[in-house]
């Protein structure tokens, strides 16, 4: 009985470390886009910000709807090779501030900051 006792401890201690591990290595991940799938702005980025036009439609700036938003941002809010300076990328709701409980998922923020790294491109 006390070993059986043991047995199931040690079970459950290392299922408990386990599934903390588990949920870390989840939380952290950062996702890479491959650098030979290719990211454009029509098909990639707009489609995102169908999110943003509630708000971003034309009253508040950067004025986010299609045909329009390309303009918008590109030079006034994104540095073209450079996300890490770009006011986009560290204006994304659930990356930076501007919090108006509204998330991205990683991929979405991965691709913004792909196609801001890679040039920035009207595509
Ligand atoms: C609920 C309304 C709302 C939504 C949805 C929203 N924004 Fe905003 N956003 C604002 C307001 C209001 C401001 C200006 C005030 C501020 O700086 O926070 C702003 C400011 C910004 C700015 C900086 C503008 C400047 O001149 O400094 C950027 C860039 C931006 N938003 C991008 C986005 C993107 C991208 C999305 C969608 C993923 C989005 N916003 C969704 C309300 C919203």
């Amino acid at each position: 009985m006390k070993k059986l006792c043991k047995i199931v401890l040690v079970s459950s201690l290392s299922l408990l470390c386990f599934s903390c591990y588990y949920d870390t290595a989840i939380e952290e991940e950062e996702i890479i886009i491959p650098p030979d799938e290719e990211v454009f702005f029509s098909t990639d980025i707009q489609p995102i910000f169908n999110k943003c036009t509630s708000c971003h439609g034309g009253n508040t700036d950067p004025d986010l709807r299609a045909g329009n938003s390309y303009n918008a941002l590109v030079p006034q809010y994104v540095t073209a090779g450079n996300a890490e300076t770009s006011e986009l990328y560290n204006y994304l709701p659930g990356h930076g501030h501007h919090d108006i409980g509204l998330t991205l998922s990683p991929t979405e923020i991965a691709l913004i900051k792909t196609w801001i790294d890679r040039g920035a491109e009207n595509n």
